[in-house]
């Protein structure tokens, strides 16, 4: 009897180390220690020895046991080191380059933007950033939008619950809405709110608006928005900084042209259109392209500064509407879709 469970641990031993997957693992485990297995079969003839060589007997089964069972357990956890490591693959080195794809390429909004700045720092512009969670101060009150205005309504304007808080976006009264900005105008405030005049500043960012996404309209897209504040700012200045930015980025054929409006903060107020149609894919004489004029003397006066004394103007525009233009892109879903094959286009 010890000979034979010698042998069958020797043997258990070999047959285990070899076994290559989980399914040959299972059989071999039923075939040893299973209910018709060899060592259960050798614990039933204990029944056969002797009386007073059973404690013997017993021990050197119950060893045997223990050992086949360690043996079991190496191959199992063996097994699964295999198949993890079947699942990771072969193995990587962190610290290596990223393979393919090159060093990357920036995202045409952002090309765009970064050359509008660069366009408007050679003029005496700064970059000004705001939140773009804001509140109904500054992205309307302020502007001179006041609340029944339609920019106004929830059904166009992502409202937070009024539970909501965000200590970094400061409030002027307590309890008033927070929203995700619709325009980048309430950087104009801000900034107006923080220092005096002369003011000279581009402000590009985020902005949101309850639209259905279309060829042409995003729930979140980008401006870019500009103020100028001094002495003696007249329309004329306006359009000479339109036209020479526009010229500068879409090439010296670029004409402007401006369409009266109404904007609440600005008085006069224009829509500003661009023919540029040695552009590709421009087939349209006038794109419209965003809404300036001069500051409304309204706005002045809700910052603090005397309307009598200072002048300015203002100008909003979409940075897609741009950026579509430029590069003669047709659906604004391509620029947040995140395809490489469209993006490496702008390397
Ligand atoms: N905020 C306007 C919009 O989102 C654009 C605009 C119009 C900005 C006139 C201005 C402005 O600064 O003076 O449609």
């Amino acid at each position: 009897m010890q000979a034979t469970l010698t042998a069958l641990v020797a043997k258990a031993q070999t047959d285990l180390a070899a076994l290559p997957n989980r399914p040959e693992f299972e059989a071999a485990k039923a075939r040893l220690v299973g209910p018709n297995g060899e060592l259960t079969a050798l614990m039933k003839q204990m029944g056969t020895v002797p009386k007073e060589q059973r404690p013997a007997m017993g021990k050197l089964i119950n060893e045997t046991k223990a050992r086949i069972q360690d043996l079991l357990d190496a191959a199992l956890r063996r097994i699964e080191a295999g198949e993890l490591q079947a699942q990771l693959g072969p193995a990587v080195d962190p610290t290596l380059p990223a393979p393919g794809g090159g060093p990357g390429t920036y995202h045409p909004l952002t090309l765009v933007r970064e050359e509008m700045c660069r366009i408007l720092r050679k003029v005496g512009f700064t970059v000004a950033d705001g939140p773009e969670v804001e509140t109904e101060y500054y992205c309307f009150d302020a502007l001179n939008t006041p609340a029944d205005h339609p920019a106004r309504d929830t059904q166009d304007t992502f409202y937070f619950p009024d539970t909501a808080h965000f200590g970094n976006v400061s409030r002027k009264t307590p309890g008033e809405k927070y929203l995700l900005r619709t325009h980048t105008s309430s950087v104009q405030i801000r900034t107006m709110l923080k220092g005096a005049p002369p003011i000279r500043i581009v402000s590009p960012g985020r902005t949101y608006r309850r639209d259905t996404t279309d060829a042409t309209h995003s729930a979140n897209f980008h401006q870019l928005e500009c103020l100028y504040v001094d002495k003696n700012v007249t329309v004329r200045d306006l359009k000479a900084l339109l036209d020479y930015i526009f010229a500068s980025l879409l090439g010296p054929d670029t004409k402007t042209r401006f369409r009266p409006h109404y904007f609440g903060y600005t008085e006069p107020s224009f829509e500003v259109d661009l023919s540029a149609r040695h552009l590709p894919k421009v087939k349209k004489e006038w794109i419209e392209i965003g809404g300036c004029g001069m500051v409304d003397p309204q706005v002045f006066a809700g910052v603090g500064y005397d309307p009598e004394i200072w002048s300015g103007y203002a100008f909003g525009m979409g940075l897609e509407r741009l950026a579509m233009l430029l590069y003669g892109i047709d659906d604004i879903r391509y620029f947040y879709q995140n395809d490489l094959r469209f993006l490496q286009q702008f390397a």
